[in-house]
């Protein structure tokens, strides 16, 4: 039996879901036999870790603060052992301007992009370099923040007319914005989850969107406007080269305990498979892809609360 506080909430645009994950965490380690102390991320949270002194905590929050490593710094310093990745994994995870680079300089896939700043916009003329970023990229493209949310911010752009608008709504997110290369096909999110021998993919988990929401990638993630298929429907040679891609990724980011890499599998003709980025902290909701996959695994939900609260202690 261990003390163990659940990390959940937050300031994050994702706050609503990290309860929902925070609240399933509680109950799992409940049944679990551990003692829960539940924990809202505001400004007393180094006051009550202090207090509290549990013997790890179980980080539930999904976006910034804490996914991106600032709760994980914390964590560290105040010497709580804690459940998933370190202050730098999240960082690179949360930033996909900077998880791509890094992709992309490993020789591993994921779709062309560019990427600036909000001062490079307004104060140094980046708007100028659209048209050539245009012609590089070609339309359809997709406009996102770098920093990463639950589609929050991700928008198409069919035409030049659409872009402006699409970089201002993904500013309203975060100061840097992505331009990427639009991918036709399907969406596979792979989760990843340490072990024994250590980091294995779980089965895939395909997001097939209904029709008249194709486009609309926030709608996407919203209940009965999307297919979750899982395993993902794919020929056995496909799904081994996506979740080595996975655990490929999931290393080179540095990740620990779990994590999960949402590809694209692009249809054109030599398409293949394509990084869209990896989720440091995924939802843990009863209608999240990580627990979905876990299961399809044989991984019951209680089983993988106590296997990532186990890592976190042998770390600590
Ligand atoms: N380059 C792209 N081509 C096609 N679809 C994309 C692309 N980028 C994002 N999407 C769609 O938007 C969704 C969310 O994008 P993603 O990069 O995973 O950001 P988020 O952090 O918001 O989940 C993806 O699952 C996919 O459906
Ligand atoms: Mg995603």
């Amino acid at each position: 039996m261990s003390r163990v506080a659940v990390l959940k909430g937050g300031a994050s645009f994702e706050r609503q879901v990290s309860l929902r994950s925070g609240a399933r965490v509680e109950d799992a380690l409940e049944r679990l036999g551990h003692e829960v102390t539940s924990i809202d991320a505001g400004p007393d949270l180094v006051e009550r870790l202090e207090a509290g002194r549990p013997d790890a905590a179980f980080v539930a929050l999904h976006g910034r603060d804490g996914e991106d490593g600032t709760v994980q710094e914390i964590l560290e310093l105040v010497g709580v052992p804690y459940t998933a990745s370190g202050p730098a994994a999240c960082m690179r995870c949360m930033d996909k301007v900077l998880s791509k680079h890094l992709i992309r300089d490993a020789g591993l896939p994921t779709p062309d992009f560019f990427a600036f700043t909000e001062t490079a916009f307004r104060s140094l003329g980046a708007a100028k370099a659209l048209p050539a970023i245009e012609r590089r990229l070609e339309f359809p493209l997709v406009v996102k923040p770098a920093a990463q949310g639950s589609a929050l911010g991700v928008r198409f752009a069919g035409s030049p007319d659409d872009v402006p608008g699409a970089i201002v709504a993904a500013f309203s997110y975060d100061a840097r914005v992505l331009l990427e290369r639009h991918v036709a096909g399907r969406d596979l999110a792979v989760s990843v989850l340490d072990g024994p021998d250590g980091p294995q993919a779980l089965p895939i988990v395909e997001a097939i969107p209904h029709e008249e929401h194709f486009y609309d990638f926030e709608a996407r993630y919203e209940i009965g406007r999307t297919s979750f298929v899982c395993p993902a429907a794919l020929p056995g040679e496909l799904t081994a080269a996506a979740q080595t891609l996975a655990v490929d990724v999931y290393r080179l980011l540095g990740c620990y305990g779990f994590a999960r890499v949402d590809l694209m599998l692009d249809e054109a003709a030599g398409g293949g498979l394509q990084v869209l980025e990896v989720n440091a902290i995924p939802g843990l909701t009863q209608t999240s892809l990580l627990p979905q996959a876990a299961e399809a695994a044989g991984i019951e939900f209680d089983a993988f609360v106590a296997r990532v609260l186990d890592l976190a202690l042998a770390r600590g």
